[in-house]
């Protein structure tokens, strides 16, 4: 990274979580006495390279000014959006004074607080020079079956299929841009593939299998684990 490049996140929290089946949205739920999107900011936070994180909470979200970390310096609070993809332009969208077209966005999702900051540098140095960008992701190990009602049609090659985590690396202008042009495709449930609708090949890093997202109920002790075991 030269030194007039700067580095940026991006974190959508805006989102409800329904399949955890809790009384509020899954970033608010507890780890270790601390709520999820706490322990994400905050190792994002410690990663000590990004020149602001800019989230998206929903305007109905009563927990968010209650977290210590809402008035951090370094914290830009934006309007979260119907789709995680509103909510991460709208996110782009409140450091456009800030941020350069050259600088680089990194766009992690709240329910992944497991994020560690070797996954974070990994991802950089490895697309510090790349044109377009790219994100982690882990290869498949389970076998890929097509499916049509409950019958199977079809099985993948696993050799090719990997699953998308986040960071998500981008430079800024060509990152907003591509969400811009792909605004209300429900296709689009990641950065890379709006990029892709460019016509653009993100790039893979292979990431840490403890990036989990927090999706269900019995996620969240498995996260409680992985944070209990990461040094690092
Ligand atoms: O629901 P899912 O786990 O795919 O959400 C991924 C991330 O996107 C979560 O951090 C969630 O808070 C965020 N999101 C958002 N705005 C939405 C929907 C989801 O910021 N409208």
């Amino acid at each position: 990274m030269t030194h007039s490049t700067k580095s940026w996140a991006v974190v959508p929290a805006a989102g409800v979580g329904k399949r955890m089946n809790a009384d509020r949205p899954k970033q608010y739920l507890k780890l270790s006495g601390k709520t999820v999107l706490e322990h994400t900011l905050l190792r994002l936070l410690n990663a000590e390279i990004f020149a602001a994180i800019a989230v998206a909470i929903s305007e109905e979200d009563p927990y968010w000014p209650e977290l210590e970390v809402s008035t951090h310096e370094k914290i830009i609070t934006a309007a979260g959006g119907k789709e995680r993809a509103d909510s991460v332009l709208s996110a782009l969208k409140s450091i456009r004074t800030l941020a350069s077209d050259n600088d680089w966005v990194l766009v992690h999702d709240a329910a992944r607080p497991c994020i560690t900051a070797t996954d974070i540098h990994h991802l950089i140095n490895s697309l510090v020079n790349d044109e377009v960008g790219g994100i982690l992701a882990l290869s498949s190990h389970d076998t890929l079956k097509n499916v049509q009602g409950n019958r199977i049609v079809g099985t993948l090659d696993r050799s090719h299929i990997w699953r998308a985590l986040t960071p998500q690396m981008f430079r800024y202008g060509l990152l907003k841009n591509a969400m811009e042009a792909a605004e209300g495709n429900p296709a689009i449930t990641d950065e890379a593939s709006a990029l892709e609708l460019q016509g653009l090949q993100p790039k893979i890093v292979e990431g840490r299998p403890d990036n989990i997202k927090i999706t269900r109920p019995e996620d969240l002790a498995l996260a409680q684990f992985y944070m209990e075991h990461q040094n690092d």
